[in-house]
């Protein structure tokens, strides 16, 4: 027999909290199970990137860096990857090649060995830098496809997407199936045919929203792919991934078979659960998020943007508002030529569909993100924008048909000028560069605290109890 061994990515601390608990879970969460996370022999552990540095800095409190170089000094056997949005990075707008260099060399620095590059809208060029730089540092350059369904995104679509990111460089493709789109059958055959067209290890990242995740992965394995993504059962299932012991039972003693022992799972399992119970308790876990859902399949609203949605629309106390709001994505998502649902444009066309319905008349209220977004300023849109749809969005702006980073000038000396009196750490200018409100209360919270960053790694590491 063949052995095909799957490797398995698990993503309990990184997208299952970002799926189901809006990136919630604080350092201190993650510590007390760190080192046994590290010794079950995973392919890699997501831990970083994706939401968790916004809401490191915004909700937490939390220096990310430093909760990545935490990860680091726990996890000494397993590849930590990260997850990177190309030339937004980690941030919601795009960044001058300086900084996205600059990011991606301290990302390694710090201890990421794989960085997962995607672009919301799949367009390559806003890749580029980022896989250059992740060369560069010789970190394992990971190029994720925004899966999505719509009039362009035929087999052809995919194929010459793969094509280019193996031109590119990359050292492995993921199809990333973030709105839970993908049902078991499409991704046999789309795996079938990526593989036959690029030389390239293939992995599949998709949510369990509307329940067939399960069945997609092991059609996806069948069909080739080498890696999967999965979560800890007590943080997997709805918005978030397929269960991680489910899937090592389901290939145990196949030609498949990841090699992992599920019996040094059930402790992580026993951790979790508590932890599960306390956000539940808490109200940070709203449960209704756990259910299926194949409602997903026709709104195409990836599980954090549900939740985010959800939370948006109970902020403005318009909470039964909901399903007309996840009507009216896929209105604003054609409009604003068919770009894949996932961070920054699940925002960018999420805010703007609430706006719609929340003022009673479409495009009455336009963000700025809106805007930018249907005058190029992201990149190119898979669907060409009917030019007088971005007419009455832009009006008399002219649209940008360039790579948006060309148009921009280096940045990282201005910003570093900016907040040099705050500086405790290179890596501070990256904070500030994409979030500067947040970035700048936490470096004065943390001066006012007379926080140190060393400190607080030491607070935490007293704070690990053995379980
Ligand atoms: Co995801």
């Amino acid at each position: 027999m063949e052995k095909k061994q799957v490797g398995i990515t698990e993503t309990v601390l990184r997208d299952a909290h970002q799926s189901l608990i809006a990136t919630r879970m604080p350092i201190e969460d993650m510590l007390p199970i760190l080192e046994q996370l590290d010794n079950v022999g995973f392919y890699s552990l997501e831990c970083w990137g994706g939401a968790t540095f916004d809401a490191c800095l915004r909700f937490l409190k939390e220096d990310p860096w430093e909760r990545l170089r935490i990860l680091r000094k726990k996890c000494k056997n397993t590849k930590l990857q990260m997850l990177f949005r190309g030339q937004n990075m980690l941030g919601y707008r795009h960044y001058a090649d300086d900084v996205v260099e600059y990011f991606v060399q301290k990302s390694a620095a710090n201890g990421i060995d794989i960085i997962r590059v995607f672009d919301a809208l799949n367009d390559s060029e806003n890749l580029r830098t980022a896989v250059k730089a992740a060369k560069k540092e010789k970190i394992h350059a990971q190029i994720a496809i925004s899966y999505t369904t719509g009039p362009v995104f035929d087999d052809k679509y995919y194929i010459e997407y793969a094509k280019k990111i193996e031109d590119m460089g990359a050292d492995s493709i993921c199809i990333k199936d973030m709105a839970a789109l993908l049902t078991p059958y499409r991704t046999f055959e789309l795996v079938k045919k990526l593989k036959n067209t690029v030389n390239l290890p293939i992995q599949l990242h998709t949510h369990y929203t509307s329940g067939l995740a399960s069945m997609c992965i092991l059609k996806g394995i069948e069909a080739g792919v080498s890696m999967v993504d999965t979560a800890m059962s007590p943080l997997a299932l709805g918005t978030s991934h397929t269960p991680t012991e489910a899937v090592i039972a389901a290939l145990k003693d196949t030609e498949y078979d990841t090699g992992l022992d599920l019996s040094a799972l059930s402790k992580i399992r026993d951790y979790f659960m508590k932890i599960r119970q306390k956000y539940i308790e808490t109200g940070i876990l709203d449960t209704r998020l756990l259910a299926t859902d194949t409602k997903a399949l026709i709104y195409q609203v990836p599980g954090g943007m549900l939740s985010n949605l959800l939370s948006q629309l109970k902020q403005a106390g318009k909470e039964e508002k909901f399903k007309e709001v996840l009507q009216e994505v896929p209105k604003v998502r054609e409009d604003a030529g068919y770009p894949p649902l996932v961070t920054p444009t699940s925002q960018i066309v999420g805010t703007q569909a609430v706006y719609n319905v929340i003022s009673g008349e479409r495009y009455k209220i336009c963000t700025n993100e809106f805007k930018g977004l249907v005058a190029g300023k992201y990149g190119n849109t898979p669907v060409k924008i009917l030019e007088e749809f971005q007419k009455k969005i832009i009006g008399d702006e002219t649209p940008v048909t360039v790579r948006p980073a060309d148009l921009l000038k280096p940045e990282l000396d201005g910003l570093r000028q900016e907040i040099s009196e705050w500086m405790e750490q290179e890596e501070d200018v990256l904070s500030y560069a994409q979030f500067p409100k947040v970035a700048m209360e936490f470096f004065e919270e943390r001066r006012n605290k007379k926080y140190s960053i060393n400190k607080k790694a030491l607070d935490l590491e007293n704070k690990i109890h053995p379980i």
